[in-house]
C-alpha cells in the first residue's frame, strides 16, 4: 500500500500496488472520532483476486486503526449476495451483526447489506 489521502480526518484511502501497478484500493470511510468507529471499503482488479491480498490489506489496516489511531470499532458492510466480499470479514473473525435491508441503491433496485464488526478488544494482538 503506497499512496494515501486523508480527507479532513473523515476518510483514509490507500492504493494496493503490485509490481508498481495499481491493482486495488482500500480505505476507512465515515471515520467517527466521537464514537471511535469507522467502516472499511475495498476492491481489487479481477486479475489480482484470489490471492488473499485484500484480506491481508484489511488486516494491516485494522492493526493501524486499533493500535495507532486507537479506534474501538471497525465495520465492514457487504452485499448479502457478494460472497467474495463477505468472505473477507468472515476470514478475519468479524462478528455478523445482521442485515440492513435495502441499504444500497443499485440502478432500479435496492440491495441488502450484511454488517460485520470487529471491536478493538477482540482484534488479534499478535499481528
Ligand atoms: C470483494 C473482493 C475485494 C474480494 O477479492 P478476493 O481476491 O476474493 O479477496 P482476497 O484478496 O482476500 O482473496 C481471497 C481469496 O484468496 C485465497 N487466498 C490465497 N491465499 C490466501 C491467504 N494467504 N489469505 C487469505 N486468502 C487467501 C482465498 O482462498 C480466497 O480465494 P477463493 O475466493 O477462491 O476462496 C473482490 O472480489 C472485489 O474487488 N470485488 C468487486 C468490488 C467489491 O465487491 N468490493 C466490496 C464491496 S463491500
Amino acid at each position: 500500500m503506497l499512496t494515501f489521502e486523508l480527507d479532513e480526518r473523515t476518510t483514509f484511502n490507500l492504493a494496493i500496488v503490485e509490481d508498481g501497478r495499481l491493482v486495488g484500493g482500500i480505505g476507512l470511510h465515515r471515520l467517527d472520532w466521537q464514537n471511535l468507529s469507522t467502516s472499511v471499503g475495498h476492491w481489487i482488479a479481477e486479475h489480482a483476486q484470489g490471492n488473499g491480498t485484500v484480506t491481508r490489506a484489511v488486516g494491516a489496516l485494522l492493526d493501524y486503526a486499533f493500535a495507532t489511531w486507537e479506534l474501538n470499532r471497525v465495520e465492514i458492510r457487504a452485499g448479502v449476495e457478494n460472497a467474495r466480499s463477505r468472505a473477507i470479514p468472515e476470514r478475519l473473525g468479524f462478528r455478523d451483526e445482521g442485515v440492513l435491508h435495502q441499504a444500497e441503491r443499485i440502478g432500479e433496485r435496492f440491495a441488502d447489506h450484511v454488517v460485520y464488526a470487529m471491536l478493538a478488544a477482540d482484534w488479534r494482538r499478535d499481528g
